[in-house]
């Protein structure tokens, strides 16, 4: 029997450590909470995918009243990214999120399993890491890739 011990490596820093780069994938995503669709549960949330052509492709939550229907902010900016340029690949996305009560979440929140398990296969395609920045008031984390969020994922039936 051997024991494994997966390591979930995240660095949580301030909003000016970040990298001019990582900073305006930040504020792409905490903009993007102000075009959230969410009259259900209140709570706004925005992603930003940076792809290697350039492009920041962005994204909110999107509700509906037949409940399961509703989509994350990170698939719709994911879905967005790789529907409009398939040919660029993922190389980093932001995630924010604003509450009931209007503000910035304290702590960063992290993508839901249905978007972790969207997101490396994204990841895959694109042959590297694809750095995840968690948005919080407080603290802001970063991970160096999506399998250190979905560590053991299920890529492929092949
Ligand atoms: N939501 C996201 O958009 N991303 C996450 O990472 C977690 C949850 C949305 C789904 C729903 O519209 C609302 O937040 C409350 O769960």
């Amino acid at each position: 029997m051997k024991e494994l011990n997966i390591i979930t490596p995240v660095l949580s820093v301030g909003y000016d450590e970040l990298s001019e780069s990582d900073r305006r994938l930040v504020d792409a995503a905490r903009g993007m909470t102000r075009k959230s669709y969410a009259p259900y549960s209140l709570f706004s949330v925005g992603a930003a995918v940076l792809l290697d052509n350039g492009e920041i492709v962005t994204g909110s939550n999107q509700e509906n009243a037949a409940y399961p229907s509703g989509i994350c902010a990170e698939r719709t900016a994911a879905f967005y990214a790789n529907a409009n340029y398939p040919d660029a690949r993922f190389t980093a996305i932001a995630i924010a999120a604003r509450d009931t009560s209007g503000e910035e979440v304290a702590e960063p929140i992290s993508p839901c399993g249905a978007c972790r398990q969207v997101l490396a296969e994204y990841e895959q395609l694109a042959s590297r890491d694809v750095k995840v920045i968690l948005a919080g008031r407080g603290n802001i984390y970063v991970l160096p890739s999506v399998k250190s969020l979905l560590p053991l994922a299920f890529t492929s039936f092949e």
